[in-house]
């Protein structure tokens, strides 16, 4: 959820650190922007240095405008509020009583109480209502007996929950120190500097090579240098340490005003990306053998829906169930977590997922992952892992990874039963060129609404609950996503004269949803079809490539909604891209 960056670097680069820190914070900051703050060591000076603001990362970046200094090292957060309101106090980093500590964290640290509780007694002095604080104290007390590796670690293993920290101090003004439970964390190996974050994107620019830590390990990186330990035994890294395959420039927004409206524009490319790597994987022959047998689906929010394209489609054409999971209630039957489980998660950061994958692995199932980013949890826990090539998805409303995963399933499905998936891409790209202008126009009429239904039926249930999905987390009106039959069996009750309802089309059985139309219709709702001769305009399709075709002018619905309305659409307020708490 919080975005940590940290780098240690020499000569010229150490009057780049600010800026360069920011420039991270920016790349991290879809992970959460309730405040953003930084800390340096200033070498002229000789003392840590720390500014932080309530707020997007914006305003930190106009706090430190025109400040100059030299330093070779450095930590900075973006933060999405656990413990402790979203304001200034209670922003990242956080320093121990003297200031020579500083500390960024991503996490919950569950016996923080009990650790402040002992500190307090001891004579430290807490400014914020944080979890995080208390490690910058439990440092500073170890300090006063160890050298900073052995406190640091020290201080680690007192803590209980699960977190990504980095730390740095006056005493070492050479190394970052930094500890992994459960949070991700990535190093990267750059020319002059070395850098650990919370992923891949905030690398990019400065870093030709990085690798994952992994739960379990602390350690530290200077300039030269990335020391990694396990269980007090050093671990050799240098294998982990991979070519990043997305540029710099994938992580920016180009000519776009948002990045949601690029990364939606990017979803022909991304699709085509997909499907030609899936179909020359090798694994994919193991995974097809894996999926004769029993097949449970774990996901959370949109990759859930892509987890319901996958089931419907194995159900209609091949007769198959697939047990599909809301990975945040899987533990619940964790029984059914056996034989071969598919998570699917694009950022494979996401608690819920990795908690029903690691039940999965306990009770000894094969475990296959769907995700998008390489070397992410997800990717090294699963037994077997497939990629989506959507390239870096930076709008915290996922789209193009969204259709990538729908790409790459139906994939699998294709094979298993021999139909074939003809250009998606194509039909994403003229979904989009068709449907724009009307769905901008229909947002214009939608955008004050409080309240709606998405109605679908067969495959394009799963995108009326994707669309419904969109619109309440970017334009906060609540938008349902419901079975069209299902809808007489109670919500109707709430049609009324202009209640809004938007029907996505599939041809497997437009009756149904004209019927459903009518029963609204007739008591005074607004009823919108998306699809061919719609209200907003999508190709005609098959019912196997209707996601691709109908998901797009839904997406454009929810983001022209949120900029009508004036909201970001590519930073929603309460949410975060990776959600990597409980
Ligand atoms: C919605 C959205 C979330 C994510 C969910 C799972 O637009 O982005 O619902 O789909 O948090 O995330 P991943 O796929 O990273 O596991």
């Amino acid at each position: 959820m919080c975005g940590i960056a940290a780098l240690a670097t020499t000569g010229e680069t150490k009057k780049q650190t600010v800026r360069i820190l920011l420039e991270a914070l920016r790349s991290l900051e879809y992970r959460g922007y309730d405040s953003a703050g930084l800390a340096v060591y200033d070498e002229d000076e000789g003392r840590i240095k720390v500014w932080k603001r309530k707020g997007k990362v914006e305003t930190l970046v106009r706090l430190l405008r025109g400040v100059r200094i030299s330093a070779p090292i450095g930590i900075a957060h973006t933060r999405w509020a656990t413990h402790g309101v979203p304001n200034e106090v209670n922003a990242h980093p956080h320093l121990d009583c003297r200031g020579e500590i500083a500390v960024v964290h991503n996490g919950i640290i569950s016996n923080y109480l009990e650790l402040k509780k002992e500190l307090i007694e001891k004579g430290h002095v807490f400014k914020s209502e944080t979890d995080t604080e208390v490690f910058a104290h439990l440092f500073e007390e170890e300090m006063k007996s160890k050298e900073p590796f052995e406190a640091f670690k020290s201080a680690i293993s007192k803590l209980e929950g699960y977190y990504a920290i980095v730390a740095i101090t006056s005493k070492d003004p050479e190394r970052v120190f930094f500890a992994r439970k459960e949070s991700p964390l990535i190093v990267g190996k750059g020319s002059d500097l070395n850098m650990v974050s919370s992923d891949i994107a905030s690398l990019l620019r400065y870093c030709s090579k990085v690798a994952p830590i992994e739960d379990g390990e602390v350690g530290w990186l200077t300039w030269r240098e990335i020391y990694v330990e396990k269980n007090g035994e050093r671990v050799a890294v240098g294998e982990r340490f991979f070519r990043p395959p997305w540029t710099p420039e994938q992580a920016t927004k180009g000519n776009f005003p948002h990045f949601m409206l690029k990364e939606i524009h990017e979803q022909g490319t991304a699709v085509k990306e997909t499907l030609m790597s899936i179909s020359t994987d090798p694994r994919v022959k193991e995974v097809l053998e894996l999926l004769e047998g029993r097949v449970v689906v774990v996901a959370a929010g949109t990759s859930l829906h892509a987890g319901m394209v996958f089931s419907y489609a194995l159900g209609k054409l091949l007769g198959k169930d697939v047990i599909l999971l809301d990975s945040s209630e899987a533990y619940h039957l964790e029984k059914l977590l056996k034989d071969t489980v598919i998570a699917i998660s694009q950022s494979g950061e996401t608690y819920d997922t990795l908690k029903a994958v690691r039940i999965a692995k306990r009770n000894g199932a094969k475990v296959i992952g769907v995700v998008n980013v390489l070397g992410s949890t997800l990717d090294r826990e699963a037994d077997i892992s497939l990629y989506t090539r959507a390239g870096p998805e930076i709008g915290v409303a996922a789209t193009k990874t969204f259709l990538s995963q729908v790409t790459l399933l139906l994939y699998l499905v294709s094979r298993m039963s021999g139909v074939e998936l003809k250009d998606p891409h194509l039909l994403v790209e003229s979904s989009i060129r068709k449907s724009i202008g009307y769905a901008r126009s229909l947002a214009e009429r939608l955008k004050e609404k409080q309240s709606m239904f998405v109605l679908g039926t067969g495959a394009s249930l799963p995108i009326a609950y994707e669309g419904a999905l969109k619109i309440k987390e970017i334009s906060y009106v609540h938008a349902e996503g419901y079975p069209a039959g299902e809808a007489k069996h109670g919500p109707i009750a709430l049609a009324e004269e202009g209640f809004p309802v938007l029907i996505a089309w599939t041809p497997e059985d437009e009756e149904k949803l004209q019927v459903a139309k009518e029963e609204f219709a007739s008591r005074g709702s607004e009823v919108y079809w998306v699809g061919p001769r719609g209200d907003i305009v999508a190709p005609e399709s098959d019912w196997l490539h209707l996601p691709f075709t109908i998901t797009p002018p839904f997406q454009l619905l929810a983001y022209y909604m949120a900029v009508l309305k004036g909201y970001d659409p590519d930073k929603p307020r309460n949410l975060a891209k990776s959600v990597t708490v409980h």
